[in-house]
C-alpha cells in the first residue's frame, strides 16, 4: 500500500461548505428523520462516532435505537481484527433485509474497513444495498456523501479519498455531560509487524497545542470533569513536529482545572522518565497506565517489531510503581503470533503474573493483509491458539480478583456517571485507577467526583460506600 504522509488540515472553506449542505439537507422533506449508528472497534472510533452523530443532527435527524425504524444506518468499522470484520460485514449484509421491505432506508459504511486496498470499490459492486462508505479521514465530508446517496451519484458516494486528512471544528455530540475524548495525534509510525492501523489512518501528526488546550478550557467551562486524551502512540506526541512533547501537554492541561486526564494508547518504549514524572507531578492525572505489553517473550516482542525487550518494560513498570506507588496497570496482549513455541507463550504468563495487570485484553494472533506478519512462517494451529488464550484469561482473571481484593477496606475518589443500571438505588462510576465501582451515595452526587470507602469485590468491579472526605 502507497505511503500517505501528507498533512493536510481541512480547510476552511470546505468545512463551510460541508455545512452548507448539511442546511441544505435539513430542509429537504425525503431525507431520513432518524440515524442508527453502530461503532466498532477503539475509542478513536467511538470518538469519530460522536463527530458523526453531531453532524447527523445538524442535519436534523434525531437518533433511532431500532436498526428497524431507522431511516440511516451507518456503520463505522474496525478492521484490527478478522472477528471485527467478520461481525460488521455480517451486519451490513443483514441491512439488504431491511431495505427490502423499506426501500427509502439508506446505508452508510465509513471507518477503518473503509480505508482498506480496494473495499469501497468491492463493497459498492457486491452490495447494491449501500448507498455510501467513506474512510475515516474523510468524516468530515459526511454531508456531501448523504447528499450524493440521495441523489444517486453512486461513484461520488463511494468516492475513496487520497489521505487521511485531519479533521478539526466538527460538531461533537458527547455521551456525557461530565466526560470527552479529545484527539491529541492521528495516526501511527510505529509499524508494529502485525498492525494494520498505520496503513489505515496514516503517519503520526500532532494537533497543534494552543487549539488542544483551549477545546479543553472550553470543555472544563461547560462541566467536563474527565477528559480522555486519544492518539494511537500518544507518548510519541510532538515528536513529528519537533514541539512541546506530552508532559508538556499534560502540564498545560493541567492549568485548565480538569478533575481528571486519562490517555491511551502508550507505547513502552516512548514511555519517558519524563512523563512519568509529569504523572506522579500533576494532579489531574489519573492513576492509571494502558501499556499494551503484547508479550512477555523477548523473541516475540522482536518479531512483532516492538522495540522493546522483557526486561526494558518491567524496567518502566517498576518506574511507574516507584513514583505513582497506587497506580492501576493494564495491558493488551495477543497470543499464538507466527512461531509462539509453548515456552513463548508461557513467558507472557509470566509476564502477567510478574506486574499483576489490574485487567488486560487478550487476543488471538488475527493475520491483516498488507501486514510484515501476514508474510511470516510459522502460523499457530487455531485449536493450540485458543488453549493459549483461555488459560491467560483464566491467569488474568485470578490476578484481576487479587488485585480489587487488596483495594477492600481502601478509600478511593469515583467520577459518578449516574444510576447503576443493576440497582438503581446505586450510583456507577470509575476510580481514579479506572476500575468500576458501584456504590451508595446521594443521586444528587451525579457528574462530581465523590470519595468512597471501598467496602467490597464483584469480579471485575468494585463495591463502595461514600464517605465524607478521603483520606489520602
Ligand atoms: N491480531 C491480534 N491482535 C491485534 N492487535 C492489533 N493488531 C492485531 C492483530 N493483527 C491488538 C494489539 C493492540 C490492540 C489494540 O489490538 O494488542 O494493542
Ligand atoms: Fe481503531 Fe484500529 Fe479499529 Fe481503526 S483499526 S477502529 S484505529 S482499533
Amino acid at each position: 500500500m502507497a505511503m500517505r504522509d501528507a498533512v493536510r488540515p481541512i480547510a476552511r472553506e470546505e468545512i463551510l461548505r460541508q455545512q452548507a449542505i448539511a442546511r441544505e439537507i435539513r430542509e429537504r422533506p425525503d431525507r431520513p428523520l432518524t440515524y442508527h449508528l453502530i461503532t466498532y472497534g477503539c475509542q478513536m472510533n467511538a470518538h469519530d462516532s460522536q463527530a458523526l452523530a453531531g453532524m447527523l443532527e445538524e442535519m436534523g435527524m434525531a437518533p433511532e435505537a431500532d436498526r428497524e425504524k431507522a431511516g440511516l444506518i451507518l456503520f463505522n468499522t474496525c478492521c484490527i481484527r478478522d472477528n471485527a470484520e467478520r461481525r460488521a460485514m455480517g451486519n451490513i449484509v443483514f441491512t439488504r433485509k431491511i431495505k427490502r421491505v423499506r426501500p427509502e432506508l439508506l446505508v452508510g459504511v465509513c471507518g477503518c474497513m473503509a480505508q482498506q486496498e480496494g473495499f469501497q470499490e468491492r463493497l459498492s459492486r457486491r452490495y447494491p444495498h449501500v448507498d455510501f462508505s467513506f474512510g475515516p479521514g474523510e468524516i468530515y465530508q459526511l454531508p456531501q456523501r448523504l447528499l450524493d446517496a440521495m441523489e444517486g451519484r453512486r461513484e461520488q458516494a463511494f468516492r475513496r479519498g487520497e489521505d487521511s486528512t485531519l479533521y478539526e471544528g466538527l460538531p461533537i455530540l458527547r455521551s456525557s455531560p461530565f466526560f470527552a475524548y479529545q484527539t491529541v495525534m492521528y495516526g501511527c509510525d510505529n509499524f508494529c509487524s502485525y498492525c494494520v492501523v498505520p496503513l489505515v489512518r496514516g503517519r503520526e501528526r500532532s494537533r497543534e497545542l494552543k487549539q488542544i488546550v483551549s477545546e479543553a478550557q472550553r470543555l472544563v467551562d461547560e462541566g467536563v470533569q474527565e477528559i480522555m486524551l486519544l492518539g494511537q502512540n500518544v507518548n510519541s506526541y510532538g515528536r513529528d513536529t519537533g514541539g512541546p512533547r506530552f508532559e508538556d501537554l499534560l502540564r498545560a492541561l493541567g492549568q485548565t482545572g480538569i478533575r481528571r486526564l486519562r490517555f491511551m494508547t502508550s507505547h513502552p518504549k516512548d514511555l519517558s522518565d519524563e512523563l512519568i514524572a509529569e504523572m506522579a507531578r500533576n494532579p489531574a492525572v489519573c492513576p492509571h497506565l494502558h501499556l499494551p505489553a503484547q508479550s512477555g517473550s523477548d523473541r516475540m516482542l522482536a518479531a512483532m517489531n516492538r522495540r522493546y525487550t522483557r526486561d526494558w518494560y518491567l524496567e518502566r513498570v517498576r518506574a511507574l510503581r516507584q513514583a505513582i506507588p497506587h497506580i492501576g496497570l493494564t495491558s493488551d496482549l495477543i497470543v499464538a503470533f507466527p512461531g509462539e513455541t509453548e515456552e513463548d507463550f508461557e513467558q507472557t504468563l509470566s509476564l502477567a503474573r510478574q506486574v499483576r495487570f489490574d485487567s488486560a485484553f487478550t487476543f488471538i494472533y488475527s493475520p491483516r493483509s498488507g501486514t510484515a506478519a501476514a508474510r511470516l512462517p510459522g502460523r499457530i494451529d487455531p485449536e493450540v491458539a485458543r488453549e493459549r488464550i483461555l488459560r491467560l484469561i483464566a491467569l488474568q482473571e485470578d490476578i484481576t480478583r487479587e488485585v480489587l481484593r487488596g483495594l477492600v477496606g481502601q478509600t478511593a475518589s469515583v467520577l459518578a456517571e449516574g444510576l447503576s443500571k443493576r440497582d438503581p438505588g446505586q450510583l456507577t462510576g470509575k476510580t481514579g485507577r479506572g476500575i468500576a465501582c458501584n456504590f451508595s451515595a446521594d443521586p444528587g452526587r451525579i457528574g462530581q467526583i465523590v470519595p468512597v470507602l471501598i467496602t467490597g469485590q464483584g469480579s471485575k468491579t468494585l463495591k463502595a460506600r461514600q464517605i465524607e472526605k478521603e483520606n489520602p
